[in-house]
Protein backbone atom coordinates (compact mmCIF):
# COMPACT_ATOMS: atom_id res chain seq x y z
CA UNK A 1 0.00 0.00 0.00
CA UNK A 2 0.96 3.93 -0.76
CA UNK A 3 3.14 5.24 2.26
CA UNK A 4 1.26 8.66 2.74
CA UNK A 5 3.82 11.84 3.66
CA UNK A 6 2.96 14.99 5.12
CA UNK A 7 4.49 17.68 3.56
CA UNK A 8 4.45 20.62 5.54
CA UNK A 9 7.22 22.05 8.00
CA UNK A 10 4.68 23.77 10.21
CA UNK A 11 4.56 22.09 13.86
CA UNK A 12 0.97 22.14 15.16
CA UNK A 13 0.19 20.94 11.87
CA UNK A 14 2.33 17.75 11.87
CA UNK A 15 1.43 17.14 15.09
CA UNK A 16 -1.83 17.06 14.73
CA UNK A 17 -1.50 14.68 11.87
CA UNK A 18 0.64 12.30 13.23
CA UNK A 19 -1.54 12.17 16.09
CA UNK A 20 -4.64 11.46 13.70
CA UNK A 21 -3.74 9.62 10.69
CA UNK A 22 -0.96 7.01 9.86
CA UNK A 23 1.62 9.34 8.61
CA UNK A 24 5.05 7.89 7.27
CA UNK A 25 7.10 10.72 7.52
CA UNK A 26 7.48 14.53 6.73
CA UNK A 27 8.79 16.42 3.44
CA UNK A 28 10.01 19.95 3.64
CA UNK A 29 11.35 22.42 0.73
CA UNK A 30 12.57 25.44 0.93
CA UNK A 31 9.65 27.38 0.71
CA UNK A 32 7.76 25.06 3.18
CA UNK A 33 10.64 25.66 5.79
CA UNK A 34 10.60 29.54 5.31
CA UNK A 35 6.94 30.26 5.65
CA UNK A 36 7.68 29.30 9.30
CA UNK A 37 10.04 32.60 9.79
CA UNK A 38 12.29 30.35 12.14
CA UNK A 39 15.90 29.65 12.25
CA UNK A 40 16.56 26.85 10.14
CA UNK A 41 18.83 24.95 11.85
CA UNK A 42 16.36 24.73 14.83
CA UNK A 43 12.87 24.32 12.79
CA UNK A 44 14.20 21.30 10.60
CA UNK A 45 15.69 19.48 14.37
CA UNK A 46 11.93 20.45 15.99
CA UNK A 47 10.57 18.60 12.87
CA UNK A 48 12.49 15.95 13.67
CA UNK A 49 12.20 15.22 16.98
CA UNK A 50 8.18 15.42 16.47
CA UNK A 51 9.08 12.29 14.75
CA UNK A 52 9.39 8.74 15.65
CA UNK A 53 12.84 7.40 14.75
CA UNK A 54 11.39 4.88 12.32
CA UNK A 55 9.56 7.31 9.93
CA UNK A 56 11.87 9.46 7.95
CA UNK A 57 12.50 13.24 7.54
CA UNK A 58 13.30 14.50 3.82
CA UNK A 59 15.06 17.83 3.88
CA UNK A 60 16.39 19.61 1.28
CA UNK A 61 19.75 22.02 0.32
CA UNK A 62 19.64 25.29 -1.26
CA UNK A 63 22.92 24.71 -3.06
CA UNK A 64 24.09 24.81 -6.98
CA UNK A 65 27.17 23.47 -7.24
CA UNK A 66 27.84 19.83 -6.30
CA UNK A 67 30.54 20.76 -3.28
CA UNK A 68 28.35 23.38 -1.62
CA UNK A 69 25.14 20.54 -2.39
CA UNK A 70 27.40 18.19 -0.36
CA UNK A 71 28.66 20.32 2.22
CA UNK A 72 25.06 21.38 3.38
CA UNK A 73 23.61 17.42 3.02
CA UNK A 74 26.69 16.59 5.47
CA UNK A 75 25.49 19.59 7.95
CA UNK A 76 21.84 18.00 7.64
CA UNK A 77 22.82 14.63 8.64
CA UNK A 78 25.12 16.03 11.47
CA UNK A 79 22.19 18.24 12.58
CA UNK A 80 19.62 15.15 12.39
CA UNK A 81 21.52 12.72 13.93
CA UNK A 82 21.66 10.88 10.52
CA UNK A 83 17.95 10.25 10.45
CA UNK A 84 17.29 12.08 7.45
CA UNK A 85 16.69 11.70 3.34
CA UNK A 86 18.45 14.54 1.95
CA UNK A 87 16.97 16.52 -0.57
CA UNK A 88 18.68 17.39 -3.71
CA UNK A 89 17.51 19.01 -6.72
CA UNK A 90 18.14 16.43 -9.95
CA UNK A 91 20.39 18.60 -12.13
CA UNK A 92 23.74 17.40 -13.95
CA UNK A 93 25.35 19.14 -10.36
CA UNK A 94 22.72 17.45 -8.06
CA UNK A 95 23.36 13.93 -9.75
CA UNK A 96 26.95 14.34 -8.65
CA UNK A 97 26.28 15.20 -5.15
CA UNK A 98 24.00 12.61 -4.97
CA UNK A 99 26.73 9.78 -6.08
CA UNK A 100 29.19 11.50 -3.64
CA UNK A 101 27.11 11.33 -0.60
CA UNK A 102 25.95 7.77 -1.74
CA UNK A 103 29.50 6.31 -1.25
CA UNK A 104 29.66 7.50 2.34
CA UNK A 105 26.08 6.06 3.19
CA UNK A 106 24.12 9.43 3.52
CA UNK A 107 20.99 8.95 2.30
CA UNK A 108 19.16 11.04 -0.77
CA UNK A 109 16.02 11.84 -2.43
CA UNK A 110 16.28 13.08 -6.33
CA UNK A 111 13.69 16.04 -6.08
CA UNK A 112 12.17 18.83 -8.34
CA UNK A 113 11.88 15.30 -10.90
CA UNK A 114 9.55 16.07 -14.15
CA UNK A 115 11.05 13.83 -16.13
CA UNK A 116 11.84 9.91 -15.94
CA UNK A 117 15.12 10.36 -17.42
CA UNK A 118 15.77 12.61 -14.33
CA UNK A 119 14.87 10.33 -11.74
CA UNK A 120 16.52 7.21 -13.44
CA UNK A 121 19.73 8.79 -13.86
CA UNK A 122 19.10 10.06 -9.94
CA UNK A 123 18.63 6.27 -9.33
CA UNK A 124 21.83 5.07 -11.42
CA UNK A 125 23.80 7.57 -9.04
CA UNK A 126 22.38 6.28 -5.55
CA UNK A 127 19.52 8.34 -4.55
CA UNK A 128 17.22 6.43 -2.52
CA UNK A 129 13.95 7.84 -3.24
CA UNK A 130 12.55 10.43 -6.31
CA UNK A 131 10.43 12.88 -6.14
CA UNK A 132 8.10 13.65 -9.44
CA UNK A 133 6.17 16.62 -9.08
CA UNK A 134 2.94 16.15 -10.16
CA UNK A 135 0.85 18.91 -10.21
CA UNK A 136 3.80 21.26 -11.20
CA UNK A 137 3.85 18.64 -14.27
CA UNK A 138 0.18 18.91 -14.86
CA UNK A 139 0.85 22.43 -14.80
CA UNK A 140 2.93 22.59 -17.60
CA UNK A 141 1.24 20.95 -20.04
CA UNK A 142 2.46 17.15 -18.91
CA UNK A 143 0.50 14.15 -17.28
CA UNK A 144 2.09 13.70 -13.91
CA UNK A 145 0.39 10.67 -12.54
CA UNK A 146 1.81 9.35 -16.61
CA UNK A 147 5.44 10.28 -15.35
CA UNK A 148 4.69 8.46 -11.84
CA UNK A 149 3.93 5.27 -14.19
CA UNK A 150 6.87 5.32 -16.06
CA UNK A 151 9.53 6.02 -13.77
CA UNK A 152 7.80 3.09 -11.42
CA UNK A 153 8.09 0.76 -14.75
CA UNK A 154 11.23 1.32 -15.44
CA UNK A 155 12.38 0.73 -11.77
CA UNK A 156 10.56 -2.47 -11.99
CA UNK A 157 12.20 -3.35 -15.44
CA UNK A 158 16.10 -2.75 -14.57
CA UNK A 159 15.42 -3.32 -10.79
CA UNK A 160 16.50 0.25 -9.49
CA UNK A 161 16.47 0.13 -5.78
CA UNK A 162 15.02 3.62 -5.72
CA UNK A 163 11.45 4.27 -3.75
CA UNK A 164 9.14 6.99 -5.95
CA UNK A 165 7.92 9.57 -3.37
CA UNK A 166 5.52 11.60 -5.64
CA UNK A 167 4.92 15.32 -4.37
CA UNK A 168 3.25 18.22 -5.39
CA UNK A 169 -0.43 17.86 -5.46
CA UNK A 170 -3.29 19.97 -5.86
CA UNK A 171 -6.36 17.55 -6.06
CA UNK A 172 -7.54 14.30 -3.99
CA UNK A 173 -7.72 12.82 -7.94
CA UNK A 174 -4.23 13.27 -8.70
CA UNK A 175 -3.46 11.12 -5.39
CA UNK A 176 -5.61 8.22 -6.57
CA UNK A 177 -3.78 8.61 -10.00
CA UNK A 178 -0.45 8.17 -8.40
CA UNK A 179 -1.80 5.12 -6.51
CA UNK A 180 -2.73 3.42 -9.72
CA UNK A 181 0.64 4.10 -10.97
CA UNK A 182 2.21 1.85 -8.34
CA UNK A 183 3.70 4.53 -6.72
CA UNK A 184 5.50 3.84 -3.36
CA UNK A 185 4.71 6.99 -1.30
CA UNK A 186 3.57 10.48 -2.07
CA UNK A 187 3.76 13.29 -0.14
CA UNK A 188 0.82 15.29 0.84
CA UNK A 189 -0.27 18.68 2.21
CA UNK A 190 -1.96 19.11 5.71
CA UNK A 191 -4.95 20.57 3.97
CA UNK A 192 -5.25 17.31 1.29
CA UNK A 193 -4.58 15.04 3.81
CA UNK A 194 -7.34 16.13 6.42
CA UNK A 195 -9.77 16.07 3.50
CA UNK A 196 -8.55 12.68 1.53
CA UNK A 197 -12.04 11.06 3.00
CA UNK A 198 -14.17 13.86 1.77
CA UNK A 199 -17.15 13.32 -0.14
CA UNK A 200 -20.23 15.47 -0.62
CA UNK A 201 -22.41 12.61 -0.77
CA UNK A 202 -20.78 11.07 2.18
CA UNK A 203 -22.53 14.17 4.60
CA UNK A 204 -26.02 13.99 2.69
CA UNK A 205 -26.26 10.13 3.68
CA UNK A 206 -25.40 10.46 6.81
CA UNK A 207 -27.88 13.01 7.52
CA UNK A 208 -30.48 11.04 5.78
CA UNK A 209 -29.83 7.93 7.82
CA UNK A 210 -29.79 9.67 11.02
CA UNK A 211 -33.15 11.81 10.05
CA UNK A 212 -35.06 8.39 9.27
CA UNK A 213 -33.54 7.06 12.37
CA UNK A 214 -34.90 10.01 14.52
CA UNK A 215 -38.09 9.61 13.52
CA UNK A 216 -38.57 6.00 13.70
CA UNK A 217 -37.09 6.25 17.68
CA UNK A 218 -36.49 9.63 18.79
CA UNK A 219 -33.14 9.69 20.98
CA UNK A 220 -30.88 6.88 21.51
CA UNK A 221 -31.24 5.38 24.59
CA UNK A 222 -28.69 2.66 26.27
C1 LIG B 1 7.91 18.09 -1.67
O1 LIG B 1 8.31 18.42 -0.55
C2 LIG B 1 7.76 19.11 -2.74
O2 LIG B 1 8.68 20.12 -2.56
C3 LIG B 1 6.36 19.64 -2.72
O3 LIG B 1 5.44 18.59 -2.73
C4 LIG B 1 6.09 20.61 -3.86
O4 LIG B 1 4.72 20.92 -3.79
P1 LIG B 1 4.06 22.21 -4.48
O5 LIG B 1 4.15 21.99 -5.95
O6 LIG B 1 2.66 22.21 -3.97
O7 LIG B 1 4.85 23.40 -4.02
Amino acid sequence: MMNMLIDSAHIPEIERLLDSFPAGGVTTNPALIAREKQPFKQQIQDIRRLLPEHLPLHAQVIADHWRDIADQAKALYNWLNENVSVKIPVTAQGLYAIRELAAENIQTTGTTVYTAAQAVLAAKAGASYVAPYVNRIDQEYGHGAGVVKTIVDLFNTYRLNCKVLAASFKHNRQILAVMEAGSHEATISPELLSHLADHPAVDRDIHAFREIWHSQYGSFSF
